[in-house]
């Protein structure tokens, strides 16, 4: 079986339900992405929950008071993303007509939108076949090849985008960029990775080369 299928069926076995997962709703897979940049799942949650509560659509988010958003969005940090997160739904409401842009180009375009979550959301909501890479996709691949080239150098940053298109599952981008990165989160964790139960284990290049715990690599700047 090639990479994506066993990956995709690992998913299928594995992911946590995520009431992000319930929907494809451009307006609820970009807050929930936002909010997970920096952040891990279980700490971003409840968030999510909040925000889905107290704003059910984006005209509701963009109604809000700047000190509503930026209260609820208190003990997340990286406030910035709370502020361009309100000027993006004004935005969104009306300029748009409460409509997010329908392509990776468009939502590119978007405050605090770039590539990664321009390509979550595009992928997630639309099945556009445009490749995710957070750190749980840099760790993955980095280890799965036996890849040193830094993950934070403009050369690392471009070789694992294209690597992460090139192994892209053109007719499920949504199921395959979600089961990279969870994946990542779940099996292939920064420590302790759960490489005995690994789908991969067979395949992986730095495990035969007792390589996973110097990888991925990062440069001091
Ligand atoms: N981390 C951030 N976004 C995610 C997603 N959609 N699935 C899994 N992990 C994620």
């Amino acid at each position: 079986m090639n990479f994506s299928k066993t990956l995709i069926n690992w998913y299928l076995k594995s992911k946590r339900e995520l009431p992000w997962r319930e929907t494809s709703n451009p307006y609820n897979i970009w807050l929930s992405e936002i909010m997970l940049q920096q952040t891990r799942i279980e700490q971003g949650l409840p968030y999510y929950k909040k925000f889905i509560e107290e704003f059910p659509s984006v005209f509701d988010l963009a109604d809000a008071s700047q000190d509503k958003v930026m209260k609820l969005w208190q003990g997340l940090g990286y406030y910035s993303r709370a502020r361009n997160l309100h000027a993006t739904a004004k935005h969104v409401a009306y300029e748009l007509n409460g409509k997010f842009p329908i392509d990776y180009k468009g939502l590119l375009k978007l405050k605090g939108v770039g590539d990664y979550t321009a390509s979550a959301i595009a992928s997630i909501s639309y099945n556009e076949p445009v490749a995710v890479v957070d750190g749980n996709v840099y760790r993955v691949l980095s280890r799965y090849f036996n890849i040193d080239t830094p993950i934070n150098s403009t050369e690392g940053i471009k070789e694992f985008k294209a690597l992460a298109m090139e192994l892209l599952d053109k007719k499920h981008p949504a199921d395959f960029n979600q089961a990279l990165m969870e994946f990542g989160a779940l099996q292939c964790k920064p420590k302790n990775p759960l490489c005995e139960s690994c789908p991969f284990n067979n395949s992986c290049l730095a495990l035969k080369e007792s390589k996973i715990g110097e990888l991925p690599v990062k440069i001091k700047k």
